[in-house]
């Protein structure tokens, strides 16, 4: 059943909108946004769906064909005190898009049912991929318009001030500029953004660990948080501003380590852009390598589940492995040279096996396009 028909099943009406956003991997640029650095993510072809209609009642009902059982309603006068649980990404977003609940113009209240199509807790943004398909279903039944920069905006602010994680811009960003066949080159300091053909003659693989990944956690804030104060201590604005030496300059052991990886992933992206547009594949594979390794010794971020995936690729012949997204669980990717997707694949099944871990599982790493909403069918 598509999400219009789940739709009608649910709440007896038809949809007025569909709004649909991407998740994302990123492929290099890793913990940049929050430092004034460049990200490098594609959006996925993996989807969340929301189907949206008016209610008279003034309250916003949230049902999730995955999780049935787990239906939010509370009125839109109500959103203030906040929520627990996948709904406060939803209602996060209607919260910070700030339109009025009452009134001759007002929502009236709101039926949104999401179709997740995007792996939940695999670090492939399943919640800006909510976030965006909400902003984008949730304006058009109001008949409001902002732009993408207004939505990517209202997203952050949900995330950051209605679910408390306190992430960056990127996987927002690029769920709504993102080009199918494109990687989006995001430089966070100036806000400029730019596509960048993404077809590499070979695969991505994406590696789902099913090591669980959550950034609610206070983890990621204490990697920002160090970040933060490193910055501080060196006088910059953002940390990707420093150069190596001042980030080998910081006293504090993690704070240096943090700084190490956040100066040299910065130069990293500058390379990867540059072996990009050369075409250079073998180039690009190492950086990717490089940055896994610098999130591991340096950031701090990954696991066993990462690199055991990681080493796995690169032995079966993969021109580069990495882990990807905030870390602590989630998914890596792999690019392949042409025809050696099966065999990186079947590596890093025997690997995990041998190491007694969960099986992983195999997404499809083509790019795809951005948030977008139509009228129902
Ligand atoms: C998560 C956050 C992003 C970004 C990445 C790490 O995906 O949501 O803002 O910080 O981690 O690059």
């Amino acid at each position: 059943m598509g999400v219009a028909e789940e739709f009608v099943a649910r709440t007896g009406a038809e949809p007025v909108f569909v709004g649909s956003a991407p998740g994302r991997v990123n492929l290099i640029g890793e913990h940049l946004d929050y430092n004034g650095g460049r990200s490098l993510p594609i959006a996925l072809t993996y989807r969340t769906q929301v189907a949206a209609g008016r209610r008279d009642d003034g309250r916003l009902v949230l049902h999730s064909v995955q999780a049935h059982d787990e239906d939010v309603s509370v009125p839109l006068s109500a959103l203030d005190d906040g929520m627990e649980g996948w709904g406060a990404y939803a209602a996060g977003v209607v919260w910070a898009l700030g339109l009025p609940g009452d009134g001759p113009d007002g929502l009236g209240g709101l039926d949104l049912v999401v179709d997740g199509r995007v792996p939940t807790g695999a670090g492939l943004s399943s919640s800006a991929a909510l976030e965006c398909a909400v902003a984008m279903a949730v304006l058009a039944v109001a008949g409001e318009s902002r732009t993408s920069d207004e939505i990517v905006a209202a997203c952050v602010r949900a995330e950051n001030e209605y679910v408390g994680a306190s992430t960056g811009s990127m996987d927002q960003t690029v769920a709504m500029f993102a080009e199918p066949e494109h990687a989006l080159l995001i430089d966070f300091a100036s806000g400029d953004r730019r596509s960048v053909p993404w077809a590499p003659p070979g695969d991505l693989v994406v590696i789902d660990t099913k090591a669980a990944h959550t950034l609610v956690g206070g983890e990621y804030a204490e990697r920002r948080q160090a970040c933060e104060a490193a910055a501080r201590e060196l006088g910059v604005e953002w940390l990707a501003d420093a150069d190596a030496a001042q980030a080998e300059s910081l006293a504090d052991p993690v704070q240096r380590r943090r700084a190490r990886h956040v100066v040299t992933e910065s130069a990293r992206v500058t390379d990867a852009v540059t072996a990009l547009e050369a075409g250079d594949w073998p180039a690009f594979g190492r950086l990717m390598t490089g940055s896994h390794e610098s999130l591991r010794d340096d950031y701090e971020v990954s696991v066993r589940e990462l690199d055991v995936a990681v080493e796995a690729a690169l032995a079966a012949g993969a021109w580069g492995a990495r882990m990807t997204g905030g870390g602590f669980g989630g998914s890596a990717i792999a690019l392949t040279p042409p025809g050696g997707a099966d065999e990186v694949r079947e590596a890093v099944a025997a690997a995990y096996a041998r190491e007694g871990l969960r099986p992983p599982e195999f997404l499809d790493g083509s790019a795809g396009g951005p948030a977008e909403v139509g009228p129902r069918g």
